[in-house]
């Protein structure tokens, strides 16, 4: 059973730590795969770690995920709010999803308060800052040691 879990990161998280530090932190993506790696490595996970400011690219890392993960943790950051076509594509994907968001989505403006990846995503965590990858990741972990479904 694989034990491969993509890290997808989606528009203007490449300027994670630059970016509206009062809202993001200080942390740079480099520094959240740095701390996935470790953790994946603990939990004997493997991981595959994406960021694009490119929807097709997010769109084509699920569709390669599909043939090979067995888990997908995800920030689409803004496409969370516009992208149906990242619904779709994760609609075709048969493991656990854990949609991750740096912020409270919640506590901010209505327009972030929809995702339309979460209609599809096993679980949800926004606001737990970058900690939240880490929480996602032994999430993904916990449901592949139950049996969830996976690929390979
Ligand atoms: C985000 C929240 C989104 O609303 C925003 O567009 C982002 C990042 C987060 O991690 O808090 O780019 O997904």
């Amino acid at each position: 059973m694989s034990r491969l879990v993509y890290v997808l990161n989606g528009p203007n998280l490449n300027l994670l730590g630059k970016r509206q530090p009062h809202i993001y932190g200080h942390e740079t993506l480099a520094d959240v795969e740095e701390a996935c790696r470790a953790r994946a490595a603990e939990l004997d996970l493997t991981l595959r770690f994406h960021q694009s400011n490119r929807e097709y690219e997010i769109i084509d890392w699920i569709h390669e995920a599909r043939e090979t993960a067995a888990g997908i943790v995800i920030n689409p950051a803004a496409f969370t709010h516009t992208s149906v076509a990242i619904l779709d594509a994760l609609n075709t994907f048969e493991g656990p999803i854990l949609e991750v968001h740096i912020s409270n989505v919640h506590k901010r403006e209505a327009f972030r308060h929809h995702s339309y990846v979460s209609t599809v995503a096993t679980g949800v965590i926004a606001g737990f800052g970058t900690q939240g990858y880490l929480l996602a990741l032994q999430r993904v972990a916990r449901l592949l040691n139950e049996g969830a479904p996976g690929h390979g």
